[in-house]
């Protein structure tokens, strides 16, 4: 048997060399720069006054006692924002797939707790935070509604509101729902949950004359210019915005309508601003993962064979921007079922809006599906594994389009060996450990292939050095890595003569790192730069002195090559009808053993194992590592991680890291990571992407396992102490 914990990877099967990362040393030897770090000249601080109220307007400010606190440089309200021009949305095509909501400070308007309705700069942070925390502020206050379910929530289709949806379907599935032979009725529900990554959220912003250079961290510099522009109302190539690395970002730092908000009060001070979110202002100053509600309903025929399925789902969104992740487009994809339903509907309520976070669609969604099946199957009297596999599919039911290529089952059978799920005995509280309860559960982890439209320069010197510049982005996942592996694989250049540039408005245009599209996007861009290069040489790069020698025949000390690339069937257009788009997606399936102490309840995961195919893995080191924390993560928001609510004043209430609940060393055991050596050709590159394929269903396959520990159906998330402890009925628990 392998050792999948093994510190180094062995590469299986179309899987690239197992590197270090080319950054390593620098990070965890302090000299790397993040956003913040940045030095400016004679900088200025800013702070951000933000609504105690979550509905209302402002009435008036009272600055008396601010502005005469030392050090204070000037203080902003809607009454006295510089103009940075009317905000005009970026066009869609310019804006990402989530533009940010409008600038605040345009009026007095209060449409959630939290929003930004004062900026105080001064020559200090704690200067401007003292100033910020003596603002006096007069609203007039309305009763807001916080969640899904409150008075006052504004719930709608999401085929009513957005043109372009349409809720997936096929067959009749009100007929063979009524007619089948086993059945299930299951509400689901996930909680709010807010970004806290190691790095803070930030913008610096310092101006030039006409020219503004931004420090901001960020997953997407170019589309934050973009976006910074139309909000300044002045042309993009007067933006500049430098991030080379990031602190963790996961979907909290695409577009915010914070950067454009302090580049122009850097413009009205005329100093440069620093701008350091704290902690619970980034709770409401950005974007989290929303709740959401599900109602599945789920049968089968007396064979266990699936006939039908429906899924609604209902995510909370702001009363500014109808932001939806409507992930019934990969459920209803992912088993062969011949009568499925669908419905996604927003709920808007005074909330700020929602964004992004790893797999925004995936994580809620396949939380509800994963459930059902596992109840499902119980029902059928079948194993969840075998019940899987008897309704696997290699095309979409939907479209009938067949996978670029799908190796679900490979992934089950090679956790569940690694596993060891053949020890599991079926029946529910039946595995003990003295005075804990054992429990085995699995689900299915998926995850649209993405790519995105990139561009890449690349030079080889003729010393034997290359180096490789593109405008995206590294947040952490060792893609600077596998964008020199890429160029080191085809130009014979060792890795340690190639350096890469990432995360700068001055290098090429390149996708964002969202989607999990940065490997496969960027790295088919520096592939093409290479190529080029590569052409040159009439396919065959000399090495050494030969090289040298051949340059100097061309009169050249370097080579230099730009490319553009684009996902096949992607044309200037830009994008193409989804229904027409091959059908990619990475998979994998996760097992877990849960540990629930029979008295206090106390639950425990002590381990987790994985198995992905996620295509071609370009470095099984960093893959793994990805896989790893995204499983570790999943374990999170399975049993510690959300955001709670206080209902009378649509407030958060644990807004900080202390309060917060992320999983430490200590919550987490043994995590073993799979690869499973797949071939796919839907780029050139063969690469699927994989950062947010590894939380997908690891929530799913907790509340099995807790089911089987314990015969407690747990159907919303978190799973904590107090849902095990209260043995009354829970609604949903049908
Ligand atoms: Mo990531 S949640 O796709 O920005």
């Amino acid at each position: 048997m392998p050792d999948y914990t093994a510190p180094v990877p062995v590469p299986g099967a179309n899987m690239g060399r197992a590197d270090p990362r080319i950054e390593a040393n620098d990070k965890v030897t302090g000299r790397t720069l993040y956003a913040a770090d940045n030095v400016l000249r004679n900088p200025t601080h800013a702070y951000f006054v933000t609504s105690a109220i979550a509905r209302g307007r402002i009435r008036g400010f009272d600055l008396a006692e601010a502005e005469v606190m030392p050090g204070v440089v000037a203080i902003f309200t809607h009454r006295n924002f510089p103009s940075p021009g009317d905000y005009r949305p970026p066009t869609p095509a310019a804006a990402g797939s989530n533009p940010p909501d409008p600038t605040p400070m345009r009026s007095a308007e209060i449409a959630h707790e939290g929003q930004i309705i004062a900026v105080v700069v001064a020559e200090t942070y704690e200067a401007a935070r003292a100033a910020a925390n003596r603002v006096r502020v007069d609203y007039e206050e309305r009763r807001p509604a916080t969640t899904i379910e409150s008075r006052g929530t504004e719930i709608r289709d999401l085929e009513d509101v957005e043109a372009a949806w349409r809720d997936p379907s096929v067959g009749d599935f009100s007929r063979a729902y009524a007619g089948a032979a086993v059945k299930l009725d299951g509400q689901y529900s996930t909680p709010a949950q807010h970004h806290n990554a190691i790095e803070l959220f930030t913008t610096l912003a310092e101006w030039s004359g006409e020219d503004v250079l931004i420090y901001e961290a960020s997953q997407g510099v170019h589309t934050l210019r973009t976006q910074v522009a139309a909000q300044l109302g002045i042309d993009p190539v007067r933006v500049t915005i430098s991030n080379p690395f990031v602190g963790g970002s996961f979907g909290g730092k695409n577009g915010t309508p914070r950067t454009g908000l302090i580049a122009a009060v850097a413009k009205a001070v005329r100093r440069p601003v620093k701008l350091v979110v704290p902690r619970d202002q980034g709770f409401t100053a950005n974007t989290y993962r929303a709740e959401t509600r599900h109602r599945v309903q789920l049968a089968a025929d007396r064979t266990g064979k699936l006939v039908a399925y429906n899924h609604e789902g209902t995510e909370l969104t702001s009363r500014i921007k109808d932001y939806r992740t409507a992930g019934t487009r990969l459920t209803t994809e992912i088993y062969g079922v011949p009568n499925i339903a669908s419905r996604v509907r927003i709920a808007r309520a005074d909330r700020n809006t929602p964004g992004f976070m790893r797999s925004p669609p995936e994580v809620p969604y396949m939380f509800a599906l994963e459930c059902a099946i596992d109840e499902l199957a119980e029902r059928c009297g079948l194993d969840p594994v075998a019940f899987r596999r008897l309704n696997d599919t290699q095309s979409s039911p939907i479209s009938g389009r067949p996978y670029t290529s799908r190796h679900l089952n490979e992934c089950f059978a090679a956790a569940a060996e690694q596993f060891g799920w053949a020890r599991r005995d079926p029946r529910p509280r039946s595995m003990r450990s003295g005075d804990w309860l054992v429990g085995y559960g699995c689900a299915t982890s998926a995850r649209p292939a993405q790519s995105g439209a990139s561009n890449a320069r690349v030079r080889l010197t003729a010393d034997g050095r290359a180096v490789v510049q593109i405008g995206a982005h590294d947040v952490g996942t060792g893609a600077t890595t596998i964008m020199g592996q890429v160029a080191a694989g085809i130009l014979k250049v060792p890795l340690d003569r190639i350096s890469v540039q990432m995360g700068d408005t001055r290098l090429p245009r390149a996708t964002g790192a969202g989607g999990s599209r940065t490997t496969a996007g960027g790295g088919s861009a520096v592939k093409a730069a290479c190529d080029r290069i590569v052409a040159r040489f009439d396919g065959r790069i000399p090495q050494g002195a030969a090289l040298r020698s051949a340059m100097g025949g061309l009169g050249l000390g370097s080579i230099e090559e730009y490319a553009e690339w684009s996902p096949p069937g992607e044309g200037a257009a830009g994008g193409q009808a989804a229904a027409e788009a091959p059908l990619a997606c990475a998979f994998g399936a996760q097992f877990v053993e849960v540990r629930i102490h029979s008295r206090t309840r106390e639950i425990r995961v002590p381990r987790i194992t994985g198995a992905y195919a996620a295509g071609r893995v370009m470095n099984p080191r960093t893959a793994r590592s990805q896989l790893m924390g995204a499983m570790i993560w999943g374990i999170g928001s399975a049993i510690h991680e959300f955001t709670e609510l206080d209902e009378r004043r649509a407030r958060y209430v644990n807004n900080s890291i202390a309060e917060y609940l992320v999983p430490v060393n200590a919550d987490i055991g043994t995590v073993e990571v799979i690869m499973i050596p797949e071939v796919d050709e839907l780029i050139p590159l063969g690469a699927k992407g994989m950062g947010e394929l590894g939380n997908v269903g690891t929530a799913a396959a907790i509340s099995n396992a807790v089911y089987h520990a314990t015969g407690r159906r747990i159907r919303d998330l978190p799973i904590t102490i107090d849902k095990l402890i209260d043995d009354r009925p829970r609604p949903g628990a049908a």
